[in-house]
């Protein structure tokens, strides 16, 4: 839980850091005016994190690695990135590991973006990539998400065409609109890239999704396309804190993006990753039953009380609430549950993270609570406008 002081120290550094922002920075920035005593006991559903927290093996793992932090152990690194890269079948000259997947994210938008070659991104979609292109000076042409709140390809490849090339940026399932863009719409677009065109996909939440339409894309990695996959240990294992990801793509897509990269992650974290690799196959499952059980009960009590929302694929949804979210959100805080910051255009669409059952049993009763509270100042204005004409 932060105290006061961290939390203006993350936000101070938030404006000062040059590099990718994550989830929890943008989200701190949104959520700036609290007080000390508000932060206490706050339910966290603004940042996407899992509260299932690291698995106990990667716990184990790095505390026996712990003792042993005093030396580099740079040597071990290769053996590492082989399993890592395995997992995933994978060879170690394909995949680029990094503090989260912002290092890496940043290392492509540093790669593939250029004064002539803009990133081409979705609207709304993760700030991160963008903001770091638009930091380097670079041109980031956005196109809206389609009606079904997902990537619009055809428009994405229209732009980069255009443009002469560039930096495609999608992330898949988007945040925040938790969509999936569909996998014939994926395999069209890698078929059409336009020449000098890098397709960069954002996986950080698609072992969430639950639907025969999404298809990850490192077979298109596999295969050799243009193609760069990021992923990251931050969300379904739970791990955000420890900072560990990696992108997937051709070995000279990688050679292109090392200079960008800053140094190996931290050993112990390393250890936690080979733990929660090893038991990934149970673990993974599991906690996806889980938190599909917990989203299709909030999607069911959405529906109970007639209100709309996106179909949700991520550990997020969004939430029609037939009003400027900014409205709800600073309420909600008030009452102790952090949902997500506004995200425009869609600025009528509440984005909350699927937490524990205890959690979205206080999300549902302070959701409730506010939007009854507004409803009924909406009702109270609109009669006093009358009585008045
Ligand atoms: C879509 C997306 N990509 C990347 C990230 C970066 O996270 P991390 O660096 O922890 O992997 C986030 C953070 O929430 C995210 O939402």
């Amino acid at each position: 839980m932060l105290n006061r002081r961290e939390f203006a120290h993350r936000i101070g550094f938030t404006a000062a850091a040059a590099g990718m922002l994550t989830e929890m920075t943008f989200a701190q920035r949104a959520a700036v005016n609290l007080s000390g005593a508000q932060l206490k006991d706050m339910v966290w559903l603004n940042a996407n994190e899992n509260p299932a927290g690291p698995p106990a093996s990667v716990l184990k793992a790095m505390a026996d690695m712990l003792p042993f932090s005093n030396r580099y152990h740079y040597q071990e690194f290769s053996n590492f990135y082989t399993k890592l890269a395995h997992s995933e079948d994978l060879d170690a000259g394909q995949i680029l590991v990094g503090a989260g997947s912002s290092e890496p994210l940043h290392a492509a938008v540093e790669a593939f973006t250029s004064p002539t070659q803009p990133m081409i991104s979705i609207a709304p979609t993760y700030e991160g990539p963008p903001e770091v292109a638009r930091a380097l000076g670079r041109r980031v042409i956005t196109v809206p998400v389609t009606s079904g709140y997902y990537a619009d390809v055809h428009k994405l490849v229209a732009e980069a065409e255009k443009a002469g090339g560039g930096l495609i940026y999608l992330c898949n399932p988007n945040n925040p609109t938790s969509a999936v863009t569909p996998k014939a719409d994926m395999a069209w677009m890698v078929s059409n890239l336009p020449p000098n065109t890098t397709l960069l996909i954002d996986e950080a939440y698609i072992h969430f999704a639950d639907t025969p339409d999404v298809e990850s894309a490192l077979g298109y990695v596999r295969q050799g396309k243009n193609v760069v996959v990021t992923r990251t240990f931050s969300k379904i294992y739970g791990m955000a804190g420890l900072r560990a990801g990696f992108a997937c793509a051709r070995p000279d897509l990688i050679a292109r993006m090392a200079p960008f990269r800053n140094n190996v992650i931290s050993i112990v974290t390393a250890q936690g990753v080979l733990a929660a690799l090893a038991e990934s196959k149970t673990l993974l499952p599991e906690r996806k039953a889980k938190l599909v059980r917990t989203r299709v009960e909030l999607c069911g009590w959405l529906k109970q009380k007639g209100l709309k929302y996106i179909d949700p694929q991520a550990n997020f949804m969004m939430i029609d609430v037939g009003r400027d979210v900014r409205q709800m959100g600073s309420a909600m805080a008030q009452r102790g549950v952090a949902v997500g910051r506004p995200f425009p255009p869609l600025d009528h669409m509440l984005r909350v993270t699927i937490g524990t059952d205890q959690e979205m049993a206080k999300f549902r009763e302070v959701f409730w609570n506010v939007l009854q509270r507004l409803d009924y100042s909406r009702r109270l204005t609109r009669i006093n406008a009358d009585s008045r004409n």
